[in-house]
């Protein structure tokens, strides 16, 4: 069975879920920070290389500022809970996005469970965090044009491989499955460029419920999918019997 090597993950339906339970939306949004601790329990046990999960975009600071308020203080919290748990279990921590943004404190928590986990070598658990794909073209576009002005690159040097190693998570693959809950079927702009060739899994479960068997049956069904990269199925045949 072929598993992904890279997961990409957007976790949402907090909000319904806490709002069909008679519960404030924050109560979903703390059941969905559970829920990725145990994703990424099982993730290790299933020694998946890579997840990286959509925690906030840059388009969610348009909600009501007391929600946009606990989601912060959310983070704060959980990192400073899990952080020695997923250090210990040998997980990688990174974020990306805007980090800017953020409140000092938050920053700081950033930045220390990303220096704890540096050296770890098992799960790569990236959390995409201010995060949008449009803002990181934006961000690459700027690398590149600052180095054709510094004349360390030329204009007909730009192509994919340039633009890409500027982006978020260059040392990472293209994420190969991408997982959205809560029933929406749309990239809500998470990854756009290292989307291309993603296999798109859709699920109407809601993120608190979302389970280890549900991950695995996303892996199932990432692994029944015949890749082809343009190719035919026949040529795709052909290079699995070499
Ligand atoms: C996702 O759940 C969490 C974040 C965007 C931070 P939502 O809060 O979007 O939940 P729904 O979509 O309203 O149910
Ligand atoms: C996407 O969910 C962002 C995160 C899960 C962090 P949203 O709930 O914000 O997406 P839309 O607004 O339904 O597209
Ligand atoms: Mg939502």
């Amino acid at each position: 069975m072929t598993k992904p090597e890279h997961i990409a993950i957007i976790m949402d339906g907090n909000g319904r879920w806490a709002k069909s339970k008679g519960l404030p939306r924050v109560a979903g949004h703390r059941a969905g920070v559970k829920t990725l601790r145990k994703l990424i329990e099982h993730a290790v046990k299933l020694r998946l290389n890579a997840i990286t999960v959509f925690a906030f975009s840059t388009e969610n600071w348009q909600r009501p500022e007391k929600e946009v308020d606990l989601l912060m203080d959310l983070f704060i919290s959980a990192l400073e809970s899990e952080v020695e748990d997923l250090h210990k279990n040998n997980v990688k921590v990174t974020f990306i996005g805007d980090r800017s943004a953020f409140s000092s404190k938050l920053q700081n928590s950033i930045n220390q469970s990303e220096s704890l986990t540096i050296n770890n070598n098992g799960l790569s658990l990236n959390v995409a965090a201010n995060y949008s794909g449009r803002w990181d073209i934006i961000q690459a576009l700027q690398s590149v044009a600052s180095e054709i002005k510094s004349n360390t690159l030329a204009i007909d040097e730009i192509n994919e491989l340039q633009v890409a190693s500027k982006l978020s998570l260059a040392n990472h693959k293209d994420p190969d499955l991408f997982i959205r809950t809560g029933g929406e079927q749309r990239i809500s702009n998470y990854f756009l460029w290292q989307t291309a060739y993603t296999e798109l899994y859709f699920t109407e479960t809601l993120w608190p419920d979302f389970d280890s068997t549900q991950l695995e049956l996303a892996i199932d069904w990432f692994s029944n999918r015949e890749r082809r990269f343009g190719k035919t199925p026949e040529q795709v045949a052909q290079t699995q019997n070499q």
